[in-house]
């Protein structure tokens, strides 16, 4: 008899199989008991006619406790009635490991209280099918730029740099030296540039940010191509290519999972349909002005309540381009006619989940790169390897990076980016 997974119970119907599983819930009259069953790859339901399995196999189902893990006996089929389309008629049940008393309950808890249990809400079906999302990101990610030959380049993770400011790192201990987490592993991923022209990461990223809001995290995985001789313009199309290649294979390959969440396809099908639109920092701050937002002025960083109508307005994702150099990080290229803007775009992503990248044109010059260094009170000796780049065959260059876990919040439109990730660090939030 064959082992097999929920998910793969379109290929055996009609035969006898095992599948091991979980009790995710359960309901029962005298006679027929409908087990709901959790492996993982799937849900569906087990049922267990009395007259058919005798009375001791339906007393054991019966009693049956939420969480008991069990291997299970029974015959695959089909069950038209629910949306999975399969269901298996059991015939044994043999008890793994009990479980009593699980504190995660049908019943509605409090964010404290699921966030202290995280180990165990992972295992409900939101959690299961947000979890579903992010991998197909992530698995549509490495095909996106695999087959634009890029090369897949692991940056480290500790690191004596802070290229997005000094004011949010982990520091640690480097046996008597000081060393960061990595915010961002765009400036090395410069120097695989230079040796391999179109390279891109994903990893882990450290933000030390005093910030207790719905977006963000401390710890967050980060997508950062970078790209010799490659443009602004030429960036944008990549980032936008990229974004609407990632909602089109989550349409195709996420029926489910948008399913328990609820969401709306035919709005995630507009945000397939590219270009998107570009406006500049200026234009931004305008339009705000124009339409209540008397409180900003130029020069004035985003909140969320502008980024959320600036891409509402939209219906799409949008590229703020040019913002102000004085909020921006020293590696961007200067604008060539004016010395008050950077080459610099975010993409906002509409229905108030922000900006989900941030990317720019390299700057390149020794001399400009050296005083930027020195202005942001960064310490040359840390930064002499990126100066080398600008030694010896210098190119224009672009890159980027987009917050997997933001992405993952809208596209399953989930509330809060605490659950986008397994165990997601917060301002005050480490364990479990
Ligand atoms: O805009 P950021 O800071 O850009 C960089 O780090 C560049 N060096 C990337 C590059 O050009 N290679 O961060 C990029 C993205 C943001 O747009 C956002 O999606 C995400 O990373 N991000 C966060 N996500 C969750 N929690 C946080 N605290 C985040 N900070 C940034
Ligand atoms: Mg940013």
């Amino acid at each position: 008899m064959k082992t097999i997974q929920i998910i793969d119970s379109k290929n055996h119907v009609g035969e006898t199989v095992k599948i091991g599983a979980w009790i995710a819930n359960k309901r029962s009259s005298g006679k027929i008991a409908f087990l709901q069953l959790r492996d993982g790859s799937a849900y569906f339901q087990g049922i267990l006619v009395k007259s058919e399995v005798g009375e001791e196999l339906f007393d054991v189902a019966k009693n049956l406790n939420q969480e008991t893990s069990v291997m299970i006996t029974g015959e695959i089929r089909e069950d038209t009635r629910s949306k999975f389309g399969y269901e298996i008629g059991i015939t044994g049940i043999e008890i793994i490991g009990e479980s009593k008393d699980y504190p995660i309950t049908p019943k509605e808890h409090g964010t404290d209280f699921l966030m202290d249990h995280r180990h165990l809400w992972l295992r409900s079906s939101k959690q299961h099918a947000i979890m579903q999302v992010r991998n197909e990101l992530i698995r549509a990610t490495y095909e996106f730029f695999n087959e634009r030959n890029f090369i897949k380049i692991d940056p480290p993770i500790l690191t004596a740099s802070a290229p997005e400011g000094t004011t949010e790192l982990f520091e640690t201990d480097y046996f008597g030296d000081p060393a960061y987490l990595s915010q961002t592993g765009q400036l090395y991923l410069e120097a695989a540039a230079m040796a391999f022209g179109k390279v891109f990461s994903f990893g882990p990223t450290f933000r030390a940010e005093k910030s207790k809001t719905r977006r963000h995290l401390t710890e967050f995985w980060m997508m950062e191509p970078e790209m010799a001789f490659v443009n602004q313009e030429e960036s944008l199309e990549i980032q936008e290519q990229y974004v609407s290649f990632m909602i089109e294979k989550v349409l195709e390959n996420c029926d489910y999972a948008l399913d328990v969440l609820g969401r709306d396809r035919e709005l995630l099908k507009k945000y397939t349909v590219l270009p998107f639109p570009r406006i500049s920092y200026d234009e931004a701050v305008e339009l705000l002005q124009q339409n209540g937002f008397e409180d900003i002025k130029w020069g004035d960083d985003f909140g969320s309540p502008h980024e959320t109508f600036i891409a509402n307005h939209y219906e799409k994702p949008v590229f703020i381009l040019n913002y102000p150099k004085s909020m921006s990080p020293f590696y961007m290229k200067p604008h060539p006619t004016r010395d008050d803007v950077v080459i610099r775009a975010d993409m906002i992503a509409p229905e108030g989940y922000g900006e989900i990248i941030g990317g720019s044109e390299r700057a390149i010059g020794f001399d400009y790169l050296l005083e930027q260094i020195e202005k942001d009170g960064l310490d040359r000796k840390d930064y002499e390897w990126y100066l080398d780049l600008q030694k010896y065959g210098a190119v224009p260059h672009s890159g980027f990076g987009l917050g997997l876990e933001r992405t993952v919040t809208w596209v399953c439109g989930v509330e809060h980016v605490r659950e986008a990730s397994p165990f997601p660090r917060l301002l005050h939030r480490i364990y479990p």
